[in-house]
């Protein structure tokens, strides 16, 4: 298969200035994730490298060839969108088989690679049909089948499965998970969706305005996030900021104010900080400790429970954003009660006034 470098790309659309100085290197075989939110530049980066976008400045290179000027059906790479995109008068056998015909390939080989991708996506039966005629994750497979049949080195996904009601989702996500085993595939793709990204890629990356925020493996992006953007995007519910300050620094440990009610000793702070600096901690809902009267720090009252089952969210009265607070399933905690909050400083993220992680360790 294949490796990506992007090296320093910039992409401007008019005077609007999209990708900023993205430096990418994408290893053969892996699955990477792009995240963001929505205008961050995620389509626009696959259809740079795919070629169907023109890049301002930069390099692309694809196992060690630059393709800035290779059009995009010499480049080896097929493309998966969110709208499936088949042929509406063709059967399934002709959308899979369209680009291997343009390409002149022999009738047994079109045969045989469209047979082949069917069997993988399980959609042999439907091969008489036209699209009309299949579900939705049964449209988004033919739309991948076609690009599985023509061997690319690369695939590229836009939110392949955001047309797709939840369970199909789920069913869709393993599918593409076993995919990649099987093809040894480049996969890169993009996606709105936590679960997706944390589950299916080797690396996330994350974009802030056509800026590479962070790129890490899933926990490692979750365990240690470099700055507020990211902590706050990977994860769900979002990580909880509050707004904090240095009270006390000595070299073992510091103190840091939890609310105006509590202290919360961090170990070691980076040499930057200094007493007095305004901080923010970050701490994720399914770190906070609820009722343990040893480490509460501070009090406040349940304004929203949201019960899902496996697990209940409840929202508790803050100045700025709630406090959300991730506890069991079967918990008994009501609107109105008040309740206790502790702090498991290794589990706190401390960001200073930029909003950049500092060490906490
Ligand atoms: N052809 C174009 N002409 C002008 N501006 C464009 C064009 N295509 C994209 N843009 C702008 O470039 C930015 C990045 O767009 P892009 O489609 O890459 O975002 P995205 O991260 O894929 O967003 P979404 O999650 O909504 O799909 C946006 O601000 C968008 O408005
Ligand atoms: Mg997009």
């Amino acid at each position: 298969m294949a490796s990506i470098k992007i090296d320093k790309v910039n992409k401007f659309f008019g005077s609007t200035h999209v990708i900023k100085d993205v430096s990418l290197d994408i290893k053969s075989e892996s699955f990477t994730v792009l995240v963001g939110p929505s205008g961050c530049g995620k389509s626009t980066i696959l259809r740079m490298i795919a070629g169907l976008e023109e890049i301002n400045s930069g390099t692309i290179s694809i196992d060690d060839k630059v393709v800035n000027d290779l059009p995009p059906k010499e480049r080896n790479i097929a493309m998966v969108f969110q709208s499936y995109a088949l042929y509406p008068h063709m059967t399934v056998f002709d959308n899979m088989a369209f680009g291997l015909k343009i390409e002149k390939k022999s009738k047994e080989e079109i045969e045989q690679r469209v047979m082949e991708a069917a069997k993988i996506l399980q959609i042999e039966e439907y091969l008489e049909r036209k699209p009309k005629q299949l579900s939705g994750g049964q449209r988004q497979r033919v739309a991948i089948g076609r690009a599985i049949t023509r061997k690319p080195k690369v695939f590229l996904f836009d939110e392949p499965l955001s047309n797709l009601d939840a369970a199909l989702r789920v069913q869709m996500r393993v599918e593409l998970a076993k995919l990649h085993d099987q093809l040894n595939a480049t996969m890169i793709y993009v996606t709105h969706d936590q679960t997706e990204a944390m589950t299916l890629a080797n690396d996330i990356v994350v974009l802030d305005q056509g800026i590479v925020s962070q790129k890490g493996s899933p926990m490692n992006l979750y365990n240690n996030p470099d700055n507020l953007f990211v902590g706050g995007f990977i994860g769900s519910p979002k990580m909880n900021f509050i707004d904090s300050k240095v009270l006390s620094k000595s070299s073992k440990s510091s103190e840091v104010d939890v609310m105006g009610t509590g202290k919360l000793n961090v170990p070691k702070i980076s040499e930057n900080i200094q007493e007095g600096d305004s901080i923010k901690i970050g701490i994720r809902p399914e770190h906070l400790i609820l009722n343990a009267e040893s480490d509460s720090l501070w009090e406040s009252k349940v304004f929203v429970v949201e019960k899902l089952g496996s697990g209940t969210y409840l929202y508790l009265e803050k100045e700025g954003d709630p406090l959300v607070v991730q506890t069991d399933g079967d918990t008994d905690i009501k609107v109105g009660d008040t309740v206790k909050i502790g702090f498991d400083p290794f589990r706190c993220h401390l960001f200073d006034n930029k909003g950049i992680s500092f060490k906490n360790s």
